[in-house]
């Protein structure tokens, strides 16, 4: 079949130019939208009386097969088709004739496209807020279990001040809270309909732009014809939004990649979700936690890459524009599998409590508990603080906790010290001392779980469609 737009050329067009203009390969995925869209499209040019019904009831259910055979992979596209939209077109005359000819009246590949992105992006928004809110879930079951795991928190990568496993997990579903409403946020972004656009400055047809835009379950319209067709700051949106949620997974990959080294020993990897090496029998290595520490500079780039193709385009549509797509795609695909994967990770991963324990011991995380003791006492803090450098320098030195120093070390250290700061420095009363909100202390982590927990099962709940005739 010749080209839709052929009339005007003498020539065909080099098999070097189908090539590199088409974007089949990757734009088939948009296929449900692109005939969702069109159906749309045709049923509102029956309403408007600028096709008969008849005509409309052959091109709907023409659409309707062409989407069955697509699913069942009946059907192969043809790249001198160039896209989606064009290789549906063409299906579509084949199979039901000239009427077939009348669907793109009053529409353009621009606002068609657009369109399609639009719908696409919509239901990766939920279906993402989803994957992610699984994902937070299967963190706050784990942080239940470990709401006395006591593990030293960190500034620096040194040990600091003691706090639980829970408080620790509880931080990364915060981010994930911060994340799912980010991506709410891409959704509402996304949720205005181009059609009616036309290429660019809409059409003399009698169009009406909210009756489509109802029949596809969008919220509102796209104000204004050029921006309508040229605007993807929903896509960078996305990109965005998922980039900052890859930095997230990334950092807690990060976290876990060092937990599970034989200096820390935190954690155990599950043997399904870890790999060996080819030349070491010994090793385990967390491939999984460094991958999507890894793959967070691939979506990085796509956010950089879909930033500076946009930035020196005039008004309106360019083909520049194509590019939109393999970046958007390959991050919903990446954040899909990363999730899915990360969250299985998480889930089957042993805890090792001892080590953590120990480890929140050793590194005098209650110094600056001991240091509070004192001010309790009407010594002021900067006093304070230089009596427990002290007494920790003197530690130190015993190769000691402060825990095993006596009563008598203490009070040669300073005479203020009697016997009840054995208990303020207890690291168990260290953790569940500190009882406001936000606070490792088990009554707050309980209630942080609980909101969370809300969160995630409730608002995190897709977007529903909103109408469909
Ligand atoms: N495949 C094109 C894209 O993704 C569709 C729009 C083509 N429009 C045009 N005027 N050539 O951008």
């Amino acid at each position: 079949m010749s080209k839709a737009w052929s009339g005007r050329f003498n020539k065909a067009t080099d098999s070097l130019t189908d090539d590199f203009n088409s974007s089949i390969h990757f734009d088939a995925r948009l296929y449900r939208q692109d005939i969702e869209g069109s159906i749309a499209h045709v049923k509102m040019l029956g309403k408007q009386n600028i096709l008969e019904d008849s005509e409309v009831n052959l091109i709907v259910k023409g659409l309707e097969e062409i989407l069955q055979e697509i699913e069942s992979g009946k059907i192969a596209f043809d790249i001198r088709m160039e896209d989606i939209h064009m290789n549906i077109e063409a299906l579509l005359i084949e199979r039901i004739g000239s009427v077939g000819k009348k669907l793109h009246t009053g529409r353009s590949r621009n606002d068609q496209v657009a369109t399609d992105m639009r719908l696409y992006l919509k239901e990766m928004c939920n279906e993402l807020i989803g994957e992610i809110s699984d994902l937070g879930l299967v963190l706050l079951k784990l942080s239940k279990k470990h709401t006395n795991t006591i593990m030293p928190g960190y500034t620096h990568l040194q040990r600091a001040q003691p706090i639980t496993l829970a408080h620790h997990l509880t931080a990364y579903t915060e981010m994930l809270k911060r994340d799912v409403t980010r991506f709410r946020q891409v959704y509402k972004m996304s949720d205005a309909s181009p059609l009616g656009a036309g290429a660019l400055a809409t059409t003399t047809y009698p169009l009406d732009r909210y009756y489509t835009a109802n029949l596809l379950g969008f919220s509102s319209i796209c104000q204004n014809s050029l921006d309508a067709v040229s605007d993807r700051d929903f896509c960078i949106d996305f990109l965005e939004a998922a980039a900052v949620y890859m930095m997230h997974l990334s950092r807690f990959s990060e976290e876990i990649i060092i937990w599970c080294s034989s200096e820390f020993n935190f954690i155990t990897l599950d043997d399904a979700y870890a790999t060996g090496s080819s030349i070491m029998p010994q090793k385990k290595n967390p491939d999984i936690a460094e991958l999507v520490r890894g793959k967070t500079g691939r979506v990085y780039g796509h956010l950089m890459g879909l930033l500076t193709t946009m930035k020196g385009l005039p008004l309106a549509y360019n083909k520049d524009m194509q590019e939109d797509k393999e970046p958007v795609f390959d991050t919903v695909d990446t954040l899909m599998m990363v999730t899915r994967t990360f969250k299985q990770m998480v889930n089957t991963m042993t805890v090792n409590q001892d080590t953590m324990l120990e480890a929140a011991k050793g590194g005098f995380t209650n110094a600056t508990d001991a240091a509070d003791w004192l001010v309790k006492k009407g010594v002021p803090f900067r006093d304070a603080h230089a009596i427990i450098g002290k007494l920790v320098f003197y530690a130190l030195e015993q190769e000691k906790n402060l825990d095993d120093l006596s009563l008598e070390e203490y009070q040669s250290i300073d005479p203020v010290f009697d016997k009840t700061i054995y208990e303020a420095i207890d690291i168990s009363n260290c953790v569940n001392a500190r009882n406001i909100i936000g606070g490792p202390a088990k009554e707050s982590v309980v209630r942080a779980i609980a909101i969370n927990e809300n969160f995630f099962n409730s608002e995190a709940s897709p977007i529903q469609k909103k109408t469909q005739d």
